[in-house]
């Protein structure tokens, strides 16, 4: 079965074909950060328009790239939520009347269970069931999944989700948007053993977790070695590792915890967060301690793209699922909420 997936949640316009035999065929992905740069974050009515002029050229395009042609589509999927209401109209409209028009079935998918499934698109993928550790922009949970639709929320952010926070510590440290990636080449050159960042609610029981603690530990520790608006080069280095290791060992210690309360030793990382190398090596270190192992999408499919939507959405309606023609779209959509698959 041969899908079109198209990803239009947030920032980056992702087209991909996936085929149930074959895998990925082709994909191609267009990056809102040039527009959206001087605003220091995404701004939803420039996403939208975007979309708009992007997504069919660029379906085309990686059509007549593959030498795929409409007849030989089995179907199509999109994002449907969570994300920006706008965005993802433009993704599930015209994903809904491609569909239409090709005569084939179309399926919205839930973005973060298209996270979930991205390492499911390498050559050692994971099999049921795992733990999942999900860090984006927008969330940061963890999730026991059983099997495909199966999914029990374990704990989650009370607040900022850990790329939220990259992002916003970022800013802080006067690093343009995206923050995350800014913050951890910062980090490469800075020392670990100059400060000790508190580890945000790892002392209580439990798999929730809270960044805004430890964003305002950053503030505090910014302002305190700004003279006249100015901060040293070295000192912001060190603040960005300090940062980084403290969110990487957070999510390290709840990974852990997770994994002996659930009794799995299989763990999937994904999302934008988890291309964080650093946060990489010490899940490694972690899971190889536990006896544990830890599966990663590669660096390009861990943030967003069509590649995971076209992979869910295959997986979907090759199980039957299916939309009808009404467009629908879920900008909140909680994950436990999706239809289990049998
Ligand atoms: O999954 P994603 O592309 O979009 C959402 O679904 O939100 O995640 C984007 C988030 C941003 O907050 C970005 O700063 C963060 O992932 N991110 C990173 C890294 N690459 C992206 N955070 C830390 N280290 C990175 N290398
Ligand atoms: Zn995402």
């Amino acid at each position: 079965m041969l899908v079109l997936g198209i990803e239009t949640s947030c920032d980056e316009t992702g087209i991909a074909l996936y085929d149930t035999e074959q895998g990925l065929l082709a994909d191609a992905l267009h990056s809102q950060i040039d527009l959206h740069i001087e605003y220091g974050g995404v701004v939803p009515e420039l996403a939208s328009r975007d979309h708009i002029r992007k997504t069919l050229p660029m379906i085309g395009q990686l059509m007549e790239q593959a030498n795929i042609t409409h007849d030989d589509i089995d179907g199509v999927a999109y994002t449907a939520g969570p994300g920006l209401i706008g965005a993802l109209l433009v993704g599930a409209s015209l994903g809904r009347s491609l569909a239409m028009a090709w005569n084939v079935p179309a399926v919205g998918v839930h973005h973060m269970e298209g996270h979930l499934l991205a390492p499911m698109l390498e050559s050692n993928p994971p099999a049921f069931p795992f733990v999942a550790l999900l860090v984006s922009g927008g969330h940061t949970q963890l999730v026991e999944v059983q099997r495909l639709g199966d999914y029990t929320l374990l704990g989650e952010s009370l607040d900022d989700a850990a790329g939220e926070a990259f992002d916003k510590a970022a800013k802080m440290l006067g690093l343009p948007y995206p923050g995350g990636p800014q913050i951890a080449e910062l980090a490469g050159q800075g020392d670990p053993e100059r400060f000790d960042f508190p580890r945000p609610m790892v002392n209580r029981p439990g798999l929730d977790f809270s960044f805004s603690g430890l964003k305002t530990f950053t503030k505090n520790t910014i302002a305190k070695y700004t003279v006249d608006n100015n901060i040293e080069p070295q000192t912001k280095a060190d603040i960005a590792r300090a940062f980084e290791e403290a969110v990487a060992s957070t999510l390290t210690i709840k990974c852990k915890r997770a994994l002996k309360q659930t009794g799995l030793s299989r763990l999937v990382v994904a999302g934008g967060v988890s291309a964080n190398i650093r946060l990489r090596e010490s899940l490694g270190k972690m899971t190889a301690k536990e006896h544990a192992e830890v599966f990663y999408a590669r660096l390009e499919y861990c943030t967003d793209n069509g590649a995971m939507i076209a992979l869910a959405g295959a997986l979907r309606l090759q199980a039957g699922h299916a939309e009808g023609l009404e467009i629908q779209v879920h900008p909140r959509w909680p994950l436990d909420q999706l239809a289990e698959v049998r």
